[in-house]
């Protein structure tokens, strides 16, 4: 007799055993009360006991519900053989996605007898959302090659592979967790603009937008140089309006100035043109302004060596300088002659190693990613991608390691421009983003 009919037999005969005693209980009652009406004489003790008998059956019911017969039983057989099936199944399908190695036939059989406590700790459940293997996982794999595994494993847990995760809740044990529906994107619709009061540093990271997960993204912009990328129609001017305007309080005191350049005629730009301090619209205006600020940056950096400050702190006379460039690509195509390219190309390589302790940065936007068409490419450590329309611009855009860890530019759609990849080399991390 299998172990499951044997736990079920014993859960009927309990449930039957309490049913007969119930019922006798119940029937003696009965007995008593019609007897007692019956013979008019032994009546008053045998109401008496009948009061009583029901008390006490009342109490029963109430501190000992399980006297109740059947539905209790019933309740926890469903659940043990939940926990049974679980174990079962988490065994088969542990072994399936080699975690685990299989037992021996007699040591299966044997387990099989009382499977919850001698089978390998593992659990597999399948929710309405959700399907979920939980295993100590006793053969090697890594993390990655859980994914790719469990991706090929999906048709067998009977769920999609799109939406797999593996988190580890401890170095051993190991859940995958099988999406069976897509997730609602937090980043569907478009955000409403949101200014959140200025924060006292003129140079803090400015909010710009939500991540997936709903919480507030700000952009490192004094803190990194920073490159936005994305096919045309991708969103780049909402990332560039979304930083200006969180600036702006710090604009308004003077703490702050943005500078702007796009030689397609300030286009982009003119939507707010008296924000910006400085402008370029041509070749050599930008050249001239990427001169001066390399300049400031050597300045700065003589007098905080020596005053022996390893931060510039902005103030009115000297602001944090952000120099915003549009279609930034063109810098390289509008260049007059190579040596006039070469000029701007160093003047630009060294604001950018240098210009952050200086408070001097920059915000680029472009929309090809090849690094021939960007200036001084490895130098911009924080890096946006935004939509693409091939994964090898996305790759070229964000790198490989990015893409490989999921930031797929080339599957954003194009109902929501704005939506990119977040991807700050500095400190390792790949945020999906939508600015405002
Ligand atoms: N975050 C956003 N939320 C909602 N709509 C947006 C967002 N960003 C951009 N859009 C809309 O998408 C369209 C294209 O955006 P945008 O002009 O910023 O693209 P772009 O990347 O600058 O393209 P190009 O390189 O051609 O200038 C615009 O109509 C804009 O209103
Ligand atoms: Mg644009």
């Amino acid at each position: 007799m299998s172990a499951l009919l044997r736990s079920w037999a014993w859960w009927v005969t309990k449930g039957v055993g309490r049913s007969l005693l119930a019922f006798g209980y119940t029937a003696a009652y009965v007995v008593i009360v019609v007897a007692s009406l019956m013979q008019a004489r032994t009546s008053v003790a045998a109401l008496l006991l009948a009061i009583v008998l029901l008390a006490a059956g009342v109490a029963a019911l109430i501190w000992f519900p399980r006297f109740a017969p059947g539905a209790g039983d019933w309740r926890r057989w469903r659940k043990a053989r939940g926990t049974r099936r679980a174990a079962v199944q988490g065994y088969r399908h542990a072994v399936g996605m080699r975690l685990i190695p299989a037992l021996s036939d007699d040591d299966y059989e044997w387990a099989m007898r009382r499977p919850v406590k001698r089978l390998p700790s593992a659990r597999f459940r399948v929710m309405p959302d959700w399907v979920v293997l939980t295993v100590a996982q006793t053969q090697a794999a890594t993390t990655d090659e859980l994914v790719k595994r469990a991706e090929s494993y999906a048709p067998v847990a009977a769920a999609p592979a799109d939406w797999v995760t593996v988190q580890r809740q401890t170095d051993a044990v190991v859940r995958i967790v099988w999406r069976r529906a897509a997730p609602v994107d937090q980043l569907a619709e478009s955000l409403p603009f949101q200014m959140v009061p200025a924060s006292a540093d003129p140079i803090a990271p400015v909010l710009v937008g939500r991540t997936d997960t709903g919480v507030e993204y700000r952009l490192n912009v004094f803190d990194r140089q920073t490159l936005v990328l994305g096919a045309s129609g991708a969103g780049k001017g909402s990332w560039l309006w979304s930083t200006v305007l969180a600036l702006t309080p710090h604009i308004k005191a003077g703490t702050v100035e943005v500078w702007g350049a796009d030689l397609k005629g300030l286009v982009e730009l003119s939507a707010a043109l008296p924000m910006f301090a400085r402008k370029a619209r041509t070749f050599e205006e930008a050249a001239e302004m990427i001169a001066a600020l390399r300049v400031e940056v050597d300045h700065r950096l003589e007098h905080m060596v020596s005053v022996g400050s390893r931060k510039h702190v902005p103030t009115r006379e000297e602001p944090g300088r952000l120099m915003i460039f549009d279609e930034f690509s063109s810098l390289i195509f509008s260049a007059p002659s190579s040596k006039e390219k070469a000029a701007v190309e160093a003047d630009l390589k060294s604001i950018l190693s240098r210009g952050r302790a200086a408070r001097i940065n920059v915000l680029a936007f472009a929309q090809d990613p090849r690094a021939d068409s960007l200036l001084a490419r490895p130098l911009f450590t924080n890096v946006v991608g935004l939509r693409f329309r091939t994964a090898d611009d996305t790759k070229l855009a964000i790198g490989p390691a990015a893409y490989d860890a999921g930031a797929k530019c080339e599957l954003i759609p194009q109902s929501t421009p704005g939506v990119g990849y977040a991807m700050d080399e500095e400190s390792g991390t790949v945020q999906r983003v939508r600015a405002f």
